[in-house]
Order: C-alpha cells, then sequence, then structure tokens
C-alpha cells in the first residue's frame, strides 16, 4: 500500500514537472530576448496570412493645391518587388509615402496585409513601421557618427543594449551591403553611392519585412546605379524582403522588378512584368522606354490601363 502511495506522488510530481516546463516555453521562453533571434528570421511570406497581397492600394485618390493621384490600384505580394516608374512630379513619392503612412489619402484605401492603414491609431501604425522600412531620396545620415554607429542607430533606438549583439549586426550588415572595413568612415568620406549603401544597411537593420525605396539610384552614375540596383536584387532574396522601389531609372526597375508599374497624369497606365513592358506597342510605354517625346494629340489609344 506505501509502496502504491509513493508510486502515486511520482506520478504526480512528474506530470506537475512536465506540465509547468510546457507552460513555461509557452509563456516565457520566446519573450526571455530582446534581441531578434533566429526565430524572427521565418519567411513571413510561407504563412498561411500571407497568401494574399501584402501590400493593396485600392481606388486611392491625393490631391494637394491640384489632382496628384486620381484613382490608383496596385497590389504586392510577398516577397515581391515591385518598380514604380513614372516621370518627375507624377506622384511616385507621394504614393510610396502613403503605403508607409506618413500621409493620409483623400479616398480610398490602403491595406497591408488585409488591414486598412488608412484607419489604424498611432500605436498600430508604430507597430507597421517596424516591419516596414523607408530608404529616403536624400538616405538620411548623421553625420556626427561613423557609418558603423549610423547603421546601429535604429538598433539601439529600438532599445537593443547588447554590445556583442550589435557588433555582430552591423558586421553582418557592413557586409551585406558590400561595405566591409568602411565602418569607421564619416560621412564626407563616403562616395554618394555608398551613402545609398549605408542607407539601405540601416534600413535593413531591425529586419523589416517590406523596405520602400524613394530613387535608390538618383545622383550617382549608371555604372554604380547598376551595382546598387543589383544590391536591391541581392538583398530582396537574401533578407525575403518584399520591395517597392520608386524611380525614373528604367535601368534599375529591369534589374530590380518583378513586377513594373507606370505612373501617368494619376493614374496606373501600365502594369506588368519587364518583358511586357518592353513588348509593349502603348505609344506612352514606348515613349517611356526610349526616352523619346510624348505628344498626347498624337495617341491614338484611349488613355487608361493598359496591362499588356
Ligand atoms: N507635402 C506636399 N505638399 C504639397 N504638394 C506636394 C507635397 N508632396 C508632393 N506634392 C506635390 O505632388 C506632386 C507629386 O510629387 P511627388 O510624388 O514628389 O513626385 P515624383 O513622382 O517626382 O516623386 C508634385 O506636384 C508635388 O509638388
Ligand atoms: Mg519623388
Amino acid at each position: 500500500m506505501e509502496f502504491f502511495k509513493i508510486f502515486l506522488l511520482l506520478l504526480f510530481s512528474t506530470y506537475l514537472l512536465i506540465l509547468s516546463s510546457i507552460l513555461i516555453r509557452r509563456f516565457v521562453g520566446k519573450r526571455t530576448t530582446v534581441e531578434p533571434t533566429e526565430e524572427d528570421d521565418e519567411d513571413v511570406c510561407s504563412e498561411a496570412s500571407n497568401q494574399i497581397p501584402i501590400i493593396e492600394v485600392i481606388n486611392v485618390k491625393k490631391s494637394f493645391d491640384h489632382p496628384v493621384l486620381k484613382g490608383v490600384y496596385l497590389s504586392v505580394d510577398c516577397g515581391q518587388t515591385v518598380g514604380i516608374l513614372g516621370k518627375s512630379g507624377t506622384g511616385k513619392s507621394v504614393l510610396l509615402k502613403l503605403i508607409a503612412g506618413f500621409l493620409k489619402p483623400d479616398s480610398g484605401m490602403i491595406l497591408f496585409e488585409g488591414r486598412e492603414i488608412t484607419r489604424m491609431r498611432e500605436a498600430k501604425l508604430l507597430e507597421l513601421r517596424k516591419r516596414v522600412s523607408y530608404v529616403f531620396q536624400g538616405g538620411a545620415f548623421f553625420d556626427f557618427l561613423n557609418v558603423r554607429e549610423n547603421i546601429a542607430y535604429p538598433l539601439r533606438e529600438r532599445g537593443i543594449t547588447d554590445e556583442n549583439w550589435i557588433r555582430d549586426r552591423v558586421d553582418y550588415l557592413l557586409d551585406a551591403v558590400e561595405l566591409e572595413g568602411m565602418g569607421g568612415l564619416m560621412y564626407d568620406e563616403l562616395s554618394v553611392g555608398a551613402k545609398k549603401q549605408v542607407a539601405i544597411a540601416r534600413s535593413i537593420a531591425i529586419d523589416p519585412d517590406v523596405i520602400l525605396y524613394d530613387e535608390p539610384t538618383t545622383g550617382v552614375d549608371p555604372i554604380i546605379g547598376k551595382s546598387l540596383s543589383r544590391l536591391i536584387r541581392k538583398l530582396g532574396r537574401q533578407e525575403r524582403l518584399t520591395s517597392v522601389v520608386v524611380t525614373h531609372d528604367l535601368k534599375c526597375l529591369e534589374i530590380v522588378s518583378d513586377k513594373l508599374v507606370l505612373l501617368k497624369d494619376g493614374f496606373i497606365h501600365f502594369q506588368g512584368s519587364v518583358e511586357q513592358f518592353n513588348g509593349s506597342e502603348d505609344p506612352f510605354v514606348e515613349a517611356f522606354r526610349t526616352g523619346s517625346r510624348y505628344d498626347e494629340s498624337l495617341a491614338s489609344a484611349a488613355p487608361g490601363l493598359a496591362t499588356s
């Protein structure tokens, strides 16, 4: 009888031990570290929730002193790189800022993973901004900090304090953007292209899911432009990013884009693959492609969505 009691006691304490270890692992285990771990590196695009487009722009209109976007529809699939082309002043940066939540549309909807960001409160928008990185045209850079500290800045801002972890992450990022050994340089010592590389490293530092580039190759010569474009392509794959690249540089978009979108007069005039763009006989697409003048009065095709 005594033996049976001891056996039951042992059985019960084993059960308690297993139960508590499951509970600890479930509720505490994943939250003990502040720093991103390997687990954070899961491929978001394979999750069921991401079978819908990660970004959807639905009939978005935006005016300032004049109408800029007059009804834009755009969808970006998870893991895709979408290039947005258009002449200067057509509203490419405005569209990017709307997607980032920096601007609000006058009407229409912008959805992130199916949720409308136009209705998100500030706290939710902050959460979104942790997942969506924006590479500004000028590539905001603190000129009193060296390259290494500039790249580390968003990590510190996020509350990461483990110096060893920060050092390893910055080393990884310097390597990823092909700036190995340049961490000690100051802003003035960098070429225009290298400054853009630092801006890219900074924007991927916190491991975002989406990256929005505004004119990543503007102001550099065509050779550097090409290598920056290749870098954007490489990082998209390596870091499993969804990217939106806004530019008037067709060469850049030919390298980076899975889908190419051409804005004209407040609407999306064309969207399709680079091959479709290059094969399109739409007069405006042809003019844009060849860099020739486009005469609206000579264009016979009705304006609208030319998705060839
Ligand atoms: N914050 C703003 N206030 C007033 N007008 C703006 C603002 N942002 C953009 N615009 C206007 O919207 C139009 C499109 O600008 P933008 O998106 O920057 O063009 P781009 O295609 O060259 O990036 C321009 O006419 C610009 O002057
Ligand atoms: Mg712009």
